[in-house]
């Protein structure tokens, strides 16, 4: 009898999503069932899937978004530091092992960051086979090199800032791109550095307000008549907080946005140069992934159908040092990979005068 695996997918869409779910039906579909479930966790719980075929994931495979449907905020917490099991969610994770059992599933592969890979690995402790993979344009997975998603998220922001460049320099201003990067800062890096950012600020450095001033100063004084700088949006200032959105009416609602606008107001307001601001958002999620990002999502997803086969449950697919191998699913999730201070990167940077705002 054929074996069955469930696909899901949560959090954010993310360019690879496709990619990966195809490269596991492809890798499983000759020994396997296979069925995707909608809109992540959502589906687990209401029993809302379809199954899953080469035909048509193939067709969709170069396809942004995902074929599966994804929600940010479902029904399970994004985290929780505790490490017993509340009623609360006991209760959520019953009804979706109620699916999973009357599905006669042997496991479950799960594609998300952070949040959605917590509650994976609360499933896997509470009974589940689980199969992790690694998504998120933001790269703040532990043990994996990068997530999918984030080189695509990187190139789209090099060519925003490649375009900022040219009012910076006809209309002598200061360009401020906003990024993604919910607590990490790795997109505002990898871009900042790729575009020629003379200024990058991320919420591992706090920056200050005044050496911002003191670094415009100094550019502007040695005859050069713009800059750019790239912000996260949950860049932080010294002694202050990240500003937030809320798009709706619960606090469950609230995301990171503003940052740059709210840092070409002080510039405008406290200097002579004159500051415009461009928040890239959803538009550095969305679309096709980028060459890298294509072969990682096929690599990580034939090699999660290489993990269901020989029963590795409780991992996560990884892509360490140029190779895809199985790293601990709870290693992967208990922390967030942020951007370290005295990185080798963040040194190199300051050495082609980059600014980090401190
Ligand atoms: O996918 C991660 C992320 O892109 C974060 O960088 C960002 O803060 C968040 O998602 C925004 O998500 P949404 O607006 O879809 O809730």
């Amino acid at each position: 009898m054929k074996k069955r695996v469930g696909i899901l997918n949560s959090g954010g869409d993310c360019p690879g999503l496709n990619t990966v779910i195809d490269a596991i039906v492809k890798g499983l579909d000759a020994e396997c069932e296979i069925i995707g479930f909608y809109r992540g966790y959502e589906g687990l719980l209401r029993g809302d899937y379809t199954p899953l075929d080469r035909n048509y994931t193939s067709a969709n495979r170069w396809i942004g978004g995902t074929i599966l449907k994804s929600v940010n905020k479902g029904n399970f917490p994004s985290r929780k530091g505790n490490d017993a099991f509340d009623s609360a969610e006991v209760e959520l994770i019953e009804k979706a092992f109620k699916t999973y059992t009357d599905l006669d599933l042997d496991g479950l592969i799960v594609l998300g960051g952070d949040g959605t890979l917590y509650t994976a690995y609360r499933l896997q402790k509470f009974g589940f086979n689980i199969i992790a993979v690694p998504k998120s344009i933001d790269n703040d997975l532990e043990c994996t090199d990068f997530t999918f998603g984030f080189h695509t998220a990187v190139e789209i922001a090099n060519e925003a800032i490649n375009r900022l460049h040219t009012t910076a320099t006809s209309h002598d201003r200061v360009m401020i791109l906003e990024v993604m990067g919910r607590t990490a800062g790795w997109i505002g890096l990898y871009a900042g550095i790729a575009g020629g950012a003379n200024m990058i600020l991320i919420p591992e450095i706090p920056f200050d307000y005044a050496k911002i001033i003191e670094f415009l100063d100094g550019r502007y004084s040695t005859g050069h008549t713009s800059a750019i700088i790239v912000t996260s949006e949950a860049a932080i200032p010294k002694d202050g907080s990240a500003i937030m959105h809320n798009w709706g009416s619960s606090s469950s609602n609230l995301n990171y946005g503003g940052t740059g606008e709210s840092l070409a107001q002080f510039i405008n307001q406290n200097t002579d140069y004159e500051a415009r601001s461009t928040s890239l958002g959803h538009i550095q999620r969305g679309g096709s992934p980028n060459a890298f990002d294509k072969i990682i999502s096929t690599q990580l997803g034939a090699y999660a159908a290489e993990m269901f086969k020989n029963g590795e449950f409780g991992k996560m697919a990884a892509y360490v040092n140029n190779q895809i191998k199985s790293v601990d699913l709870g290693s992967s999730v208990l922390s967030l990979k942020l951007v370290s201070a005295d990185s080798q990167i963040v040194r190199l940077a300051k050495n082609v005068e980059i600014s980090f705002g401190v």
